[in-house]
């Protein structure tokens, strides 16, 4: 039994194999059926010929639903006029089940159907392209960091405190009477680490609760963080830069196949490279004032917020790749950011904006080193200065100017898949409506 998956058919031309998975589709045509057979690595079209199977092949095959579980023996045939350009001329069938009425068929669905069906909807085409490019961005993620001299550090997701702000925070009960955090955020831990080992980075879950219902917020997502000893701001704006330009080319170069099936207009991927425009924030906000006063955008947006996300859509759509916006006023930023010595009302902070329209990609800076500074902060954002005892050391004991940065993993790539919502971008999404399947 010459067994192989459908990925590697290639590599098996002229040979019987077998593949083991389910059947994804079929059509018919009295004497010849064609059958479309899917093993998570890939979908191939098989040929059953009824003059050259026996009998009980044929009517196992006419009796298949859609994702009945099959085993099927056939020979591989190089042929251009095939989907993914190879056949496999059936021999025989080991039906493993039929398959209850599949509830997605081919049919359009509503995407509350499809979201509660989420567990079956993985067995798309699309969802697979798309989870695809999802693992593919991970993978650069830590090729790019640990071939770059960065050290993995695994940071705690049960926390005391906050990082990013005290609404939102998902609190659990933490053992006698005391409660934890889930973190927003490795970074406070990672400032810690990077003064221990100079260059490192965490990666994974982290957990935002927000209830917000925009297409590009997730309660639980995966996010990657960098962060740098001695690193100022305008070095973490060329490690941002540096850093998404490896993960469009590694999805360039090895998920092609996927975004095709996406209809993802790559030529637009194609242009991303070094440098990125920088805007600071004032001219951001002349910018969307303009764009205002043009009709181009509803409200005009008034110097000292933080941007929304049609300001963000906008900005980032002025440019063919990912603008850098830096130097946001202190006030609508996070406690730890390092004001800017000439004008202390900006932070030295940086958003990326991914291009096409799809705003935040990557939020960082450089951090506040002075421990004066960060007491203050602590009590002007209202945070219990006994849970930052630990950090505070940090600026005791040999403080040093650093900075990172935080990169969320599902806005990333529902950027590069070009996809509208980030739900489909991770494999079962946590939002404010849904914790189900
Ligand atoms: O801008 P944020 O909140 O920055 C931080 O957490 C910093 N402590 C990171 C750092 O400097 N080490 O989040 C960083 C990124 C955002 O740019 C976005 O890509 C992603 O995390 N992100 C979300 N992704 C999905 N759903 C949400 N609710 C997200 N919130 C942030
Ligand atoms: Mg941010």
């Amino acid at each position: 039994m010459n067994q192989t998956c459908i990925r590697d058919v290639s590599k098996h031309v002229g040979q019987e194999v077998t593949i083991k998975g389910w059947l994804y589709n079929s059509r018919s045509s009295g004497k010849l059926m064609f059958p479309q057979i899917r093993d998570g690595s890939g979908i191939i079209q098989g040929v059953v010929f009824k003059k050259n199977v026996p009998e009980r092949v044929w009517s196992d095959f006419e009796k298949l639903t859609q994702e009945s579980s099959i085993i099927v023996r056939g020979n591989v045939r190089a042929d251009e006029r095939a989907p993914g350009g190879f056949e496999l001329d059936v021999v025989d069938v080991e039906v493993v089940q039929i398959a209850e009425p599949f509830p997605i068929t081919p049919k359009e669905h509503g995407v509350e159907f499809l979201m509660d069906n989420r567990h079956l909807w993985l067995r798309s085409k699309r969802q697979h392209a798309i989870l695809s490019v999802r693992a593919e961005v991970i993978r650069a993620v830590r090729d790019f960091f640990d071939s770059n001299g960065f050290l993995l550090m695994d940071t705690p997701i049960f926390t005391p405190a906050a990082c990013e702000g005290t609404t939102t925070l998902f609190e659990v009960d933490y053992f006698e009477d005391a409660k934890a955090y889930l973190t927003q955020s490795g970074q406070l831990y990672n400032e810690a680490t990077a003064a221990a080992f100079g260059k490192v980075y965490c990666f994974g879950p982290t957990f935002r609760a927000e209830k917000s219902k925009t297409r590009r917020h997730l309660t639980e997502f995966w996010m990657v963080e960098p962060e740098v000893a001695y690193a100022e701001l305008n070095d973490v704006m060329d490690l941002a830069e540096q850093f998404l330009t490896f993960i469009v080319q590694r999805v360039l170069e090895n998920r092609r196949k996927e975004l095709a099936e996406l209809e993802r207009d790559t030529s637009k991927l194609e242009k991303i490279a070094p440098p990125f425009p920088r805007l600071q924030y004032d001219d951001a906000v002349k910018m969307l004032q303009e764009a205002h006063d043009k009709g181009e955008l509803e409200a005009r947006f008034e110097w000292g917020g933080d941007f929304g996300a049609p300001d963000e859509t906008y900005l980032s759509s002025q440019f063919d790749r990912p603008v850098m916006v830096h130097r946001y006023p202190t006030a609508v930023k996070a406690f730890y950011m390092k004001p800017d010595p000439e004008r202390p009302e900006l932070a030295m902070c940086v958003d990326v904006l991914a291009s096409e329209g799809y705003g935040e990609v990557i939020g960082g800076g450089q951090r506040a080193d002075d421990l004066e500074y960060l007491l203050k902060q602590i009590h002007a954002h209202g945070l219990p200065e006994e849970s930052f005892d630990w950090y505070l050391d940090l600026r005791k004991y040999g403080t040093f100017p650093h900075g990172g940065f935080g990169m969320g993993i599902e806005r990333c790539t529902t950027w590069l898949c070009g996809i509208e919502h980030i739900r489909e971008t991770i494999p079962f999404p946590r939002m404010l409506y849904r914790l189900k399947p």
